[in-house]
This record gives C-alpha cells, sequence and structure tokens, in this order.
C-alpha cells in the first residue's frame, strides 16, 4: 500500500521536475494572494507547490557575480569513457600520484552565473527571520530536499514554520553548466554560495531580509557548507552537516562502485549537450550501492534517485577537501546515515563515532549548542531513506535549541 502510493507520488513528482519551467494560468491562479515584490531578483519567476503540498515555492533563475582561487585542472578533458574509467583506475592504485598532477596552481576564476533557485515558505507566510539555506551534494539537483511526499525537507521545514533556499548548484539542475574541469570546483561553489547568502541577507532576494541563515549541506554541499564557515565565518548562524565526517577512507571504493559515466553518452536525453567531464552514475545499481542501505529504504525511492540522477565532475571531487573553521563559533550538527559508505567507510561508530568526531577536527570554536546524530538504516543519501523524517525532527529541534 504504500509502495503503491509513494510509486504514484514519485511518478507525480518525476514529470513535474522534467517539465519545463513554465507555468500554466491555472497554477498561478493558486498564488495569487503572492505580491509581484516577492518575486524580486528572480529571472523568469514562477510558482510552484513543494512535493507534500505544505510549501509554496518561488523559483527563477538568480544571477550571482562570483569570482575565486580555483585550481588549474592539468587535463584537456575526457573524450571517451576508456579514459575516465582508466583516469579511476590511476588514481586509485597504490603510491599514484595522478591527482597531484591533475591539480595544478591557482588560477582565478570570475563571472556571472545563472543560478537556478526556489524560496519556499509555510502557506500565508513570507516574513520570517530565518532562512534555512540548502546545498545538495554530488550526483543530484535541488530536488533531494523535495524528493517525494514524506521524503520532503522543504515540507518538513514549512510545517515546522520555516521558510528554505535551494537551488541547483552550479553545473548541475537548471543553473549554467560552464567548463567542468577549471570553472566547476570547490572554491567557485563556495564563493556562489556566500554571494547568495548576502543576497538573502540583504533584501535582494523576494525583498525579503534575514537576519539568521542557518546552512544545511549534503555530501559536496556539506564540504561547500564548510567552507562557507571557514571563509566567510559571520555568513551562516548555525551549520547542518549531513553526509560529512573526518573518515573519507570509504570514497575511493565508493567512487569506485558508482562508475561515473560521461553524462552524455549514458543520459542522452537529458545531458546530449554537456562536454565529456561532466560525469554520472552508470546504473540504478551504482546509485544503490553509492547512496543506499538496504532494508532502509522504498524501492521506488531508489528509482526516484536514478530517473532524477545528476551529474559531478572529477574537478569538484577533487578539489573538495573539509578545512578547520577555526573562526567558526556559532553551533554545528553532523547528520549521518549510520552506514555512509563514502563518509563513514560504511559505519560511522567504528572505530570511533565520526559524526561526534567532525567538531573537534574541524570546529574547534563552535557553540556548545552543537550536537550530532545518526540515521537509522541509512546510506549516503539519508534523504531517501525511510528513517529521513526521523532526521529532519533531530535537525529542527537543534535548530529551534539554539534560537533559530
Ligand atoms: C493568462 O491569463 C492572462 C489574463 O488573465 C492572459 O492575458 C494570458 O494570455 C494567459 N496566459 C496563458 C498562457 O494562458
Ligand atoms: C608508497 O607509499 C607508502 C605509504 O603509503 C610509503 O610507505 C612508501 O614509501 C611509498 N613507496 C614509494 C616507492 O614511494
Ligand atoms: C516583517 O517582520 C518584521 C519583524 O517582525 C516587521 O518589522 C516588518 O514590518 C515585517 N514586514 C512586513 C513586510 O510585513
Ligand atoms: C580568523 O580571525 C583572525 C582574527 O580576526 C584572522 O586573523 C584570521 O585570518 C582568521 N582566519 C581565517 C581562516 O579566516
Ligand atoms: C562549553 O562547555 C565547556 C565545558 O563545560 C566550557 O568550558 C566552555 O566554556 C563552554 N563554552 C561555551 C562557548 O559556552
Amino acid at each position: 500500500m504504500r509502495f503503491t502510493t509513494l510509486s504514484a507520488a514519485v511518478a507525480l513528482t518525476a514529470r513535474v521536475s522534467s517539465a519545463p519551467v513554465t507555468q500554466t494560468n491555472a497554477t498561478q491562479a493558486a498564488f495569487v494572494d503572492i505580491p509581484a515584490g516577492y518575486m524580486k531578483g528572480f529571472k523568469n519567476p514562477s510558482v510552484q507547490s513543494s512535493v507534500g503540498g505544505k510549501a509554496v515555492c518561488i523559483s527563477g533563475t538568480v544571477d550571482v557575480t562570483a569570482s575565486a582561487n580555483n585550481v588549474h585542472i592539468n587535463h584537456p578533458g575526457f573524450t571517451n569513457q576508456i579514459e575516465v574509467t582508466e583516469f579511476l583506475d590511476e588514481a586509485f592504485q597504490v603510491n599514484s600520484t595522478l591527482l597531484e598532477r591533475f591539480i595544478g596552481g591557482r588560477n582565478h576564476v570570475s563571472g556571472s552565473y545563472g543560478i537556478y533557485s526556489q524560496l519556499c515558505f509555510p502557506h500565508g507566510m513570507v516574513n520570517a527571520t530565518t532562512i534555512q539555506f540548502l546545498i545538495h551534494g554530488g550526483g543530484f539537483d535541488r530536488s533531494y530536499w523535495n524528493a517525494a511526499p514524506g521524503y520532503s525537507y522543504v515540507d518538513y521545514a514549512a510545517e515546522q514554520g520555516y521558510m528554505t533556499f535551494l537551488y541547483d548548484r552550479l553545473g548541475t539542475g537548471l543553473s549554467d553548466h560552464p567548463d567542468p574541469l577549471q570553472t566547476v570546483q570547490w572554491g567557485l561553489q563556495v564563493e556562489v554560495a556566500h554571494e547568495l547568502i548576502t543576497l538573502l541577507r540583504t533584501g535582494s532576494l523576494a525583498g525579503l531580509t534575514f537576519k539568521h541563515v542557518v546552512g544545511v549541506g549534503h555530501s559536496l554541499g556539506s564540504f561547500q557548507t564548510n567552507g562557507v564557515t571557514t571563509q566567510h565565518p559571520d555568513d551562516l548562524d548555525a551549520a547542518v552537516l549531513t553526509g560529512f565526517s573526518p573518515d573519507t577512507s570509504g570514497s575511493s571504493i565508493a567512487l569506485a562502485g558508482v562508475d561515473l559515466t560521461i553524462a552524455a553518452q549514458n543520459q542522452p536525453f537529458r545531458f546530449s549537450e554537456l562536454p565529456g567531464s561532466y560525469l554520472t552514475s552508470n546504473s540504478i545499481g551504482g546509485t544503490q550501492y553509492y547512496f543506499f542501505r538496504a532494508p532502509g529504504f522504498d524501492p521506488a525511492m531508489l528509482r526516484f534517485a536514478e530517473a532524477t540522477k545528476q551529474t559531478v565532475t572529477f574537478a569538484e571531487l577533487f578539489t573538495s577537501a573539509a578545512t578547520v573553521s577555526s573562526n567558526f563559533t556559532g553551533p554545528i550538527d553532523v547528520v549521518n546515515g549510520e552506514n555512509d559508505l563514502p563518509n563513514c567507510h560504511g559505519n560511522c561508530l567504528v572505530p570511533y563515532n565520526k559524526a561526534a568526531e567532525a567538531k573537534e577536527a574541524y570546529y574547534p570554536a563552535a557553540s556548545n549548542g552543537s550536537s550530532w546524530y545518526l540515521s537509522s538504516e541509512s546510506g549516503h543519501g539519508l534523504n531517501f531513506h525511510y528513517s529521513a523524517s526521523a532526521a529532519y525532527e533531530h535537525i529542527h529541534n537543534f535548530i529551534k535549541a539554539n534560537g533559530f
């Protein structure tokens, strides 16, 4: 019963998220109460409901001007699958120097980038002092936070009275897809996030000025949230890092298992225009291996993840590293699936509590309001598991306990 209902919901979600972002008048009519001022900052804005109907979302492209010290990638780009697979073979060979050779010196990048964004709020409420700033991880887009009824962080937050801001990271979803080697890297992604947070704090989006911003990341998005707390320690009042720990020793077997393939060849109907260095999970088996842990999920959610899978680049994966946020004094909350493969090597408690250890390792000045949580029967993609809403409950208790 649960399975059938969810399958229908997932099918509906997939159809909605793959449809072009245009609105019928009927949809707009349902939200006529939204004043035009709330569209401020969004190009071609439209209005939708979250998947569970608890939130109303304004969606559109936000132009973000950002610059960063990226690194120069010493690689011409991948032209066929043999090169991609060989790259990982050589990267993980004993005493490999491939990654040292792949990553060169500093390379300043700057530009204006179209970032597809959504601002979601509970029905009848558009004036709040706190916003949650959500950054999804590699292999997915913003729909990771709003996947299906019962699996939507956006819906849960709205039920608790919170507004959320979510976006497709540069190089994913409906955002711009610049050079996958030199441009789409951790350094620039951190600065894009910083610029978006600045827009939210200065009344430049929807005309709303947020006093408090709580960062919530997943996986690569947590590495970027961590980059924000290190480089711009005043941006976030609190940081929630999911799929994140000091133990990334499982990432090589996880990357081997997900079997990254050239996205344009794997999903020609979705990604045919992308250069060969945009990669994606090869199959539903690879997606399960990296992100899921049975029996903690409904197979319909695995099919949803495979149907909505997105791209990632080696340049972004291998320039991402956790940093010590010595000047960040807010609280942090580290939340992992207890069996996270890439970022806990499959067990977040062996041989030590890796979620708790993240504070010791990276947040020496974080406040005593900090917390951690392990989501039961869950792998790396915790939002896709039955235990997702228990994790959301923990996170919202953490946010409220810290007064935001
Ligand atoms: C939507 O409605 C407006 C007037 O209410 C009309 O001018 C416009 O043509 C309609 N657009 C579509 C796509 O039907
Ligand atoms: C290979 O790496 C190991 C440890 O990772 C090190 O002890 C050893 O000296 C290295 N060998 C060479 C030939 O560099
Ligand atoms: C929003 O809330 C703040 C504080 O509660 C209030 O000062 C402000 O006037 C409100 N703005 C609008 C547009 O309702
Ligand atoms: C932390 O703050 C100190 C004092 O303001 C400053 O000198 C230092 O550069 C900051 N560290 C980082 C990593 O920003
Ligand atoms: C946190 O708790 C420890 C131990 O009780 C205390 O020494 C420290 O001053 C507290 N820090 C803050 C920021 O409250």
